[in-house]
């Protein structure tokens, strides 16, 4: 019967619509959040989430409107996931990964075999047991949350501190030596061979020993198979402990070795010019390096910051954005807080013309940036309009500086002006832009004309 048929493929193609929209509609904001500015660069910018939190609701709006990255702070850790011998609980850090897929962000795993916030009964093992302990763990873990990780912390905070560029002493390197992160990493890799595998520390953000013996780790692991995808430099900054002049060249080097690099758990106590000082350049350091490809900040408002004292964060007590924020945000090339709307004024009269041109801005395995400028022709005018067909699978996944709406098919967008960019004085330009995802298909959209009010 042909009818039900044909039903059911209409449906399917409403919802289908219906559920691009409804995936924009929290990414559709101008690039006026860190979350849409740092996809105007090809990076995410994220924040360690606390599952206990995530019911406060400026903590969740917050947390919603400005990252598209999330890293559980406590919740994926060895003390909270399997804290007595093979018995998992999860809960806590399920309910931030379905906050997280909700709302379209990343989620880093952090961390799988780290010395700290680790169990009694791990440290009391022999290392027969011990190994298969780490094992299972890494195992375990990996398993319940495959697909749903961009990357793992998969070894945490393993050198010492100063000069000596040894491993610090934990229960895996006294009792199964240095080859247990190279296990810890080939283990990861058996499990879930599309999560990115990282190694992260602290203190390791400039050159000094303690980054050299990771560097010479990652260079034997590279040279010999292992499997390591990225370094994460905690970047945990205060005044005893600056950001380094050669942050940069230090994330560089890393990524000269073929691994991506990520920030992943910035905080930098302080306050007014000098605190947002330090957050503009770690931002543009990230920017400056290729294959740095996103930012954490270790928690979302100053109150809930594990060294609360210090204020290091983006948002102080009360949600209110800091001038760090301001800061961050321009960093990453957002549009600030400025863009209120020409509040009526505006050109007056608006009859007159636009054109439009298209850039391919950056591109990586499965997604690129689109830039699209918007000119007013020889007359003043108050606002324009454009539209994009996209070739399926391709999907936009967030959208700057312009309100996207689509037609039934899902492929072709129609942009308005944001608020703020609509009104452009004759032979003025603006624009916006968006990242799109392949899903496999590598086309360029067509680029429809502009149409001025
Ligand atoms: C911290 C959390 O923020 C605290 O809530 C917890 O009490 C201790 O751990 N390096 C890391 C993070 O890799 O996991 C740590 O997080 C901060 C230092």
């Amino acid at each position: 019967m042909p009818m039900p048929r044909r039903a059911a493929q209409v449906f399917t193609a409403v919802l289908l619509a219906a559920s691009t929209v409804t995936a924009l509609s929290h990414t559709a904001a101008a690039a006026d959040t860190l979350g849409s500015a740092a996809a105007g660069k090809g990076r995410y910018f994220g924040a360690a989430v606390a599952a206990n939190h995530l019911g406060e609701s400026a903590y969740a709006g917050t947390l919603d409107r400005e990252f598209n990255q999330v890293t559980p702070e406590n919740e994926m850790k060895w003390d909270a996931t399997e804290g007595s011998r093979n018995t998992f609980t999860f809960g806590n850090a399920d309910q931030i990964v379905s906050h997280a897929q909700t709302q379209n962000m990343k989620v880093r795993g952090h961390t799988l075999v780290w010395h700290s916030q680790l169990p009694s009964w791990v440290s009391g093992l022999g290392a027969t047991d011990l190994r298969s302990a780490m094992n299972n763990h890494i195992t375990q873990v990996m398993q319940h949350y495959k697909g749903k990780i961009y990357a793992w912390d998969v070894v945490n905070e393993a050198y010492q501190d100063g000069s000596s560029g040894a491993l610090r002493s934990s229960p895996f390197a006294d009792k199964l030596g240095s080859g247990f992160i190279e296990e810890a990493f080939r283990t990861a890799r058996s499990v879930d061979a599309s999560a990115k595998l990282c190694y992260n520390d602290y203190n390791t953000d400039g050159v000094n020993a303690k980054s050299n013996a990771v560097y010479a780790m990652v260079k034997d692991f590279k040279s010999r198979g292992v499997p390591i995808d990225c370094v994460g430099f905690q970047s945990h900054f205060n005044s005893a402990s600056p950001v380094p002049s050669d942050y940069q060249a230090n994330l560089q080097r890393f990524t000269d070795l073929g691994v991506d690099v990520q920030i992943t758990e910035l905080d930098i106590e302080g306050s007014g010019t000098a605190q947002a000082n330090n957050y503009s350049n770690v931002v543009k350091a990230c920017l400056a390096v290729t294959r740095c490809t996103g930012l954490t900040v270790w928690g979302i408002t100053d109150k809930y910051s594990w060294r609360s004292s210090g204020t290091p964060l983006l948002f102080d007590s009360n949600y209110g954005k800091k001038p760090a924020y301001d800061a961050a945000l321009a960093a990453l090339g957002g549009s600030g807080t400025g863009g209120g709307g020409d509040g009526g004024g505006g050109n007056p009269g608006g009859n007159g013309s636009c054109t439009v041109s298209f850039t391919r801005t950056s591109d990586w395995n499965d997604g690129y940036n689109g830039e699209v400028v918007v000119k007013a022709g020889s007359a003043p005018i108050n606002g324009w309009t454009v539209t994009l067909t996209f070739t399926p699978p391709q999907k936009v996944a967030s959208l700057w500086n312009g309100t996207p709406s689509w037609d039934s098919s899902g492929n072709v967008m129609t942009v308005r002006a944001a608020s703020y960019n609509g009104s452009l004085a004759a032979g003025a330009s603006t624009s916006f832009g968006f990242t799109a995802v392949k899903n496999g298909n590598n086309s360029t959209p067509t680029l429809g004309t502009c149409t001025a009010s």
